[in-house]
């Protein structure tokens, strides 16, 4: 029960979703929103809906005349109170595709709590769904959908087990602050100038990392944080410019403690929010970066189906085929996938694809399909027939595949290949949806050579740990140095990423010199976190994964927009309160901010 108005009015007594075959006989009182009407024979049925779910109240033309002509004034997403009894629908008239379909309302009396203008789109069913910057603009009114109110109900469910798991291990959740200091994860900062300090800006943490790491140092021992994170980067479907992670650290652990943490939280809770979902494998695999670079030319693949990269150098070692020739001369190598039933692509179809893999880096796309009279295809010409038959037995290509190569140095033919995998799960359905195919990904190099600037970059963030063994390495070949970093991937998307952390002083300062950073700079954007390092820092750990990624897998969505109340557009915009904004010109000059140009 809830909602008295003036002390009189009793809202409802249930929730529309509620009402079973059981409450049948029992008077009730509804208020929702009027999600259709039919009228039939003199009698109007109203689906009332509300958060719960869907009712069918029935208004039958025995009712005084003043509450008939209100119900003929009543439309689509008015608010109206209903007072009725429950009664099981006649045999033959239940509608199994509805919760509530073995019963309706008989209505006795009819309130109307607020009407409504026609509405800018239809919310009642997901036909004819307007273009996005619409939903985004009506946002309140796109969420009164049951596909995205569903999803709000299974974000909180998530967040929920979340929260009460890792209660049970131990774990206090802390918030940090929003206005921060700049905490680099790899894009731009959001600021907030400061008016008292004229100049000046607060920096929206990336990530709370370097928070985490000093409550850490602070002995909070085992911390999570349902933690937003602001970053200023090229937006995808899998990225908004705030997003949120569920942020977690540790002291006393390994990599594996860490591991095992999340995969342990992860494996209990999909069953529990999201029960069509299954797990790929118990426990999950744990996949090298080198071999995940390797089969799926992707450091986050999706296992959730077959067609790995494979290397077919050695069989080409003697082509005379001058593009594989080329390719092996100058150091690279020739790979293969084989994608299946795909022998007889129209040659249309092999130039759209040989597109998409220029637009990878590749130079062009050789393939052979493997038919019934032998192989045919672009690099059919070139290769011998020993050649075929050691291929054919090696990538075990049957009658009907199609092999498409890349030949190019190793980083170039990983991609294009990779690209390629994910094109054909798409078109031949290679991936069941319903899989999660979680895995880690570990042992990740350390820097990653950024080939613009001509300047070694924290290939993960510059807290990662090295791998002690290759502290050594450091200098001398910073390319070799593994560091103690890893992910969670699931079905081609990055889920979560973390790592052991630095602790010590020497090693923090070291890593900041190698990326390039001055004393200076060290010491203004990071002397605190060195600092902290003096007081006994004790060995710690952790990781993020991102919740919104989750949501959106487990809901069966396309993007992440679709998982989020009030989202950014796809430029960066919310259409729903028209932001960013100008601001009052009195706000700027308080601020002493003036632009150069409008
Ligand atoms: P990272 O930057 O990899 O690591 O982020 C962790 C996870 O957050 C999610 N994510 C995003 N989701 C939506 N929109 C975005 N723009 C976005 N960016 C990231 C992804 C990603 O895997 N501090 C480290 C974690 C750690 O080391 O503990 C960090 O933030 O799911």
């Amino acid at each position: 029960m809830s909602g008295l108005i003036n002390g009189d009015i009793m809202y409802r007594t249930h929730t529309c979703g509620e009402l079973r075959a059981s409450h049948a006989g029992e008077s009730v009182t509804l208020s929702g929103w009027v999600n259709r009407r039919r009228d039939h024979g003199g009698v109007a049925f109203f689906d009332l809906r509300d958060r719960s779910g869907v009712v069918q109240i029935t208004i039958n033309p025995d009712l005084p005349k003043e509450t008939l002509d209100l119900v003929e004034d009543v439309r689509f997403e008015w608010v109206l109170q209903i007072e009725g009894l429950v009664q099981k629908r006649p045999a033959g008239n239940e509608n199994p595709n509805m919760e509530t379909g073995e019963i309706e309302v008989i209505a006795k009396n009819i309130t109307v709590l607020n009407p409504a203008k026609t509405l800018p789109f239809m919310v009642s069913s997901d036909a004819d769904l307007p273009d996005e910057n619409t939903r985004l603009k009506y946002r309140y009114l796109d969420l009164r959908r049951e596909r995205l109110t569903n999803n709000m109900v299974l974000r909180h469910k998530v967040i929920k087990f979340m929260r009460d798991y890792l209660d049970k291990q131990g774990f206090i959740e802390i918030e940090t602050p929003i206005m921060f200091k700049a905490t680099p994860e790899g894009a731009r900062d959001y600021l907030v100038p400061s008016r008292i300090y004229p100049g000046q800006f607060y920096a929206l943490p990336q990530s709370p990392q370097q928070l985490k790491q000093l409550l850490m140092v602070a002995g909070m021992d085992k911390y999570f944080q349902i933690a937003r994170c602001f970053r200023d980067e090229d937006l995808r479907g899998d990225r908004q410019p705030e997003f949120t992670q569920l942020d977690l650290e540790m002291s006393y652990v390994h990599r594996d403690d860490v591991l095992d943490l999340v995969e342990g939280l992860f494996t209990e809770m999909i069953p529990a929010v999201a029960p069509h979902k299954k797990l790929l494998s118990k426990p999950w695999r744990k996949i090298s970066y080198r071999e995940a670079m390797e089969k799926y030319g992707t450091d986050k693949p999706d296992l959730r189906f077959g067609m790995e990269l494979q290397d077919v150098s050695d069989i080409f070692a003697k082509s005379e085929f001058k593009v594989f020739q080329g390719a092996l001369s100058s150091g690279g190598v020739i790979k293969c996938i084989v994608a299946p039933k795909s022998a007889d692509m129209s040659r249309k179809e092999i130039d759209a694809l040989t597109e998409v893999a220029k637009s990878l880096g590749a130079k062009g796309m050789p393939t052979l399909a493997v038919t019934s009279e032998g192989v045919k295809g672009s690099a059919s010409k070139f290769v011998s027939a020993e050649e075929v038959e050691s291929l054919k037995a090696k990538v075990n290509a049957k009658e009907g595949d199609l092999i498409l190569f890349a030949s190019d140095a190793k980083a170039i033919a990983n991609k294009v290949l990779g690209g390629l995998r994910v094109w054909f799960r798409d078109k031949l359905n290679l991936a069941d949806e319903n899989l999660m195919a979680f895995a880690w990904i570990v042992d990740f190099p350390f820097f990653a050579y950024n080939e613009e600037t001509k300047t070694w970059e924290s290939e993960h963030h510059p807290f990662t740990m090295p791998k002690l063994e290759d502290l050594d390495k450091f200098e001398s070949n910073p390319g070799e140095v593994m560091s103690d970093a890893y992910d969670m991937v699931c079905n081609g998307y990055e889920m979560a990423s973390g790592s052991i952390r630095i602790h010590r002083r020497d090693v923090q300062m070291k890593m900041f010199q190698m990326l390039g950073l001055s004393d200076e700079e060290i010491k203004t954007k990071f002397g605190h976190m060195l600092e902290a390092f003096e007081y006994g820092a004790p060995p710690h750990g952790g990781m993020a994964p991102g919740i919104d990624r989750l949501v959106m897998l487990l809901a069966d969505e396309p993007n992440i927009r679709e998982v989020i109340a009030f989202p950014k557009n796809q430029t960066g915009r919310d259409v729903m309160a028209d932001a960013p904004s100008e601001v009052e010109p009195k706000q700027l000059k308080e601020l002493q901010i003036k632009f150069e140009q409008k």
